[in-house]
């Protein structure tokens, strides 16, 4: 009897072994890794000196010969060219760091269509002084092989922000593009805020920041996905400026009453404690390439270089960090492609 008992014993061992190693193959490897995705942002200048150019046009007066080496005066050129001359740059950057996601900042209508065209990729955002085609767009364009999106919407960082308004004592209309997306490949969910933040006031900045916090704070607590933040802050992070960073950050605490009810209300949450990390701080040392600056002006100095552009993720989500850089805005051989230079990052969603 007792040889059975051991025997039977020893059966069940084996069975449970074998079970743990077939459910150990069968785990999806997906599973364990989660998806990478990539985020470029830039701010690309506005089209401040527009034409009629088309995009067939701009290609075919592009200069075919190769410049000798010997002939070329590196860096010379400072002046801001034209949006029709800038785009073709804009797109071969966006195109050759293969961005999942790449969002905008200062685009005008021309400049999303121009994108759209050029990339062939979709995208999310409406001008922020009708909240259709007039003003700059925060759009958030997405590689459709690579991500399918769920939902968007456009709040403005006012007093009222369901409707195209205006902060009193901001210099523009500032508004913010949301996307809840998915990747193909894993499902796997995340929402990504576009945000562009007022130039003169400070106070805009900070409401700004904090309505944005608010807002992510209930997507994270209510789709339970990371939440990334990415966008022109104009704010730094430290000095005069520093209200939007630190607010985002949750170094600064915003008081909630001061903002717009209706908004307080529709995206009410528990508010168990969240901030923004910054996604270069969140990412490992030796991960980390690039520029620190993110404007650089249309200049031959440095003195109006600041890090005022930004990708932020959740810290109560669950993603990690890979990559991040600062990229360029200028070829040796070219000229300024914007203003600002790009924020470029890899995530891995868990
Ligand atoms: C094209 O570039 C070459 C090499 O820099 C230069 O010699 C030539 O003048 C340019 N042609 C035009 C039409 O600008
Ligand atoms: C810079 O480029 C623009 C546009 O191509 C041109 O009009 C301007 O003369 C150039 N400036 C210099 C200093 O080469
Ligand atoms: C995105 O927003 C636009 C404009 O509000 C809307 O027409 C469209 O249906 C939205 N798309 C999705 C997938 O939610
Ligand atoms: C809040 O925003 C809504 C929609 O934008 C607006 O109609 C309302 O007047 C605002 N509330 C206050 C108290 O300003
Ligand atoms: C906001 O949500 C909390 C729970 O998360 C709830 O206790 C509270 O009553 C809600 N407030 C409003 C105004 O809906
Ligand atoms: C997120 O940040 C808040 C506010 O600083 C903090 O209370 C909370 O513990 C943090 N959560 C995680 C998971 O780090």
């Amino acid at each position: 009897m007792i040889t059975t008992a051991n025997s039977s014993a020893r059966i069940r061992i084996l069975a449970l072994i074998f079970l743990i190693a077939v459910l150990i193959m069968i785990y999806p490897r997906s599973a364990q890794t989660g998806s990478t995705i990539r985020i470029q942002s830039w701010n690309l200048r506005y089209d401040s000196m527009p034409n009629d150019i088309t995009v067939g046009e701009t290609i075919a007066a592009l200069n075919r010969t190769v410049p000798l080496d010997t002939q070329t005066k590196y860096y010379s050129n400072y002046t801001e060219q034209p949006w029709s001359t800038r785009r073709i740059g804009v797109k071969n950057e966006v195109l050759f760091n293969e961005a999942d996601l790449f969002t905008i900042n200062e685009g005008l209508h021309r400049q999303v269509q121009d994108l759209r065209e050029l990339l062939d990729m979709p995208y999310i955002g409406v001008g922020r002084d009708d909240g259709a085609q007039a003003g700059e767009y925060q759009a958030i364009f997405y590689n459709p092989d690579s991500i399918e999106l769920l939902s968007n919407d456009t709040f403005w960082l006012s007093d009222k922000p369901f409707e195209p308004s205006k902060y009193p004592g901001a210099g523009s209309y500032r508004s913010c593009t949301v996307g809840y997306f998915r990747t193909i490949k894993k499902s796997t969910r995340f929402v990504v805020i576009n945000a562009h933040l007022d130039d003169q006031s400070d106070d805009q900045r900070r409401l700004g920041a904090a309505l944005i916090r608010y807002r992510a704070e209930y997507e994270q607590e209510t789709k339970k996905v990371p939440v990334f933040l990415v966008g022109d802050f104009n704010s730094q992070v430290s000095g005069e400026t520093n209200g939007a960073y630190k607010i985002t950050t949750g170094r600064f605490e915003f008081p909630t009453d001061k903002l717009n009810s209706t908004f307080v209300s529709k995206y009410n949450h528990s508010g168990s404690g969240f901030e923004f990390l910054d996604l270069l701080e969140a990412t490992p040392v030796e991960n980390r390439q690039g520029n620190l600056a993110t404007f650089t002006g249309f200049k031959n100095n440095v003195d109006s270089f600041s890090r005022i552009d930004f990708q932020f993720g959740a810290n109560t989500s669950s993603w990690e960090a890979v990559r991040y850089k600062v990229g360029e805005n200028w070829y040796d051989n070219s000229y300024y492609l914007s203003d600002h230079r790009p924020v470029i990052s890899d995530i891995l969603l868990k």
